[in-house]
């Protein structure tokens, strides 16, 4: 997706709430990938192993916004760490993106790109930016 407000957090949602009117119980968790980064910064008075632990172990989990935030060998470490054990327990996970399909790889690197591929359905998001229209 080159632009963004198309409604892809809002469809994420609209997918958590959908399983649990048809009865589906379980605990569900959101967090943006910015907003994992920033807190798995390493700071005192704070697990962040643990933290990453709750996050792979979530019943269902939302990844929002991967791949918004500024990479590096760190962020790409943790993003891999979280996805290879949500990937290896079967456990389900929503991803959005405003990466391009075919960027992903280079993007998010090899590892990630051929987890992400194997346990995702993809349904893209077309259409004008919903924000500036309703601005
Ligand atoms: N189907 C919809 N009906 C009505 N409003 C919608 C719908 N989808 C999205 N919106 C509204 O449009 C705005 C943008 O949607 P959303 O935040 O889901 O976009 P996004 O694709 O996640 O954007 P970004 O790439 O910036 O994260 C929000 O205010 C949202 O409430
Ligand atoms: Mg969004």
């Amino acid at each position: 997706m080159i632009t963004g407000g198309t409604g892809k957090t809002h469809q994420a949602y609209g997918a958590v709430r959908g399983l649990v009117q048809a009865g589906v119980r379980l605990r569900w968790q959101s967090i943006t990938a910015a907003d994992l980064y920033a807190a798995q910064r390493p700071r005192q008075g704070h697990d962040s192993e643990r933290e990453m632990r709750d996050l792979s172990r979530c019943p269902l989990l939302m990844i929002d916004d991967l791949g918004a935030a500024k990479t590096s060998e760190w962020t790409e470490e943790l993003t891999y760490r979280l996805i290879n054990h949500r990937y290896e327990q079967l456990l389900p996970t929503l991803f959005t993106t405003n990466i391009p399909i075919r960027e992903i790889r280079t993007i998010l690197g090899d590892r990630i790109a051929s987890r992400l591929a194997e346990m995702t359905e993809r349904a893209v998001l077309t259409g004008p930016d919903r924000r500036r229209h309703t601005a």
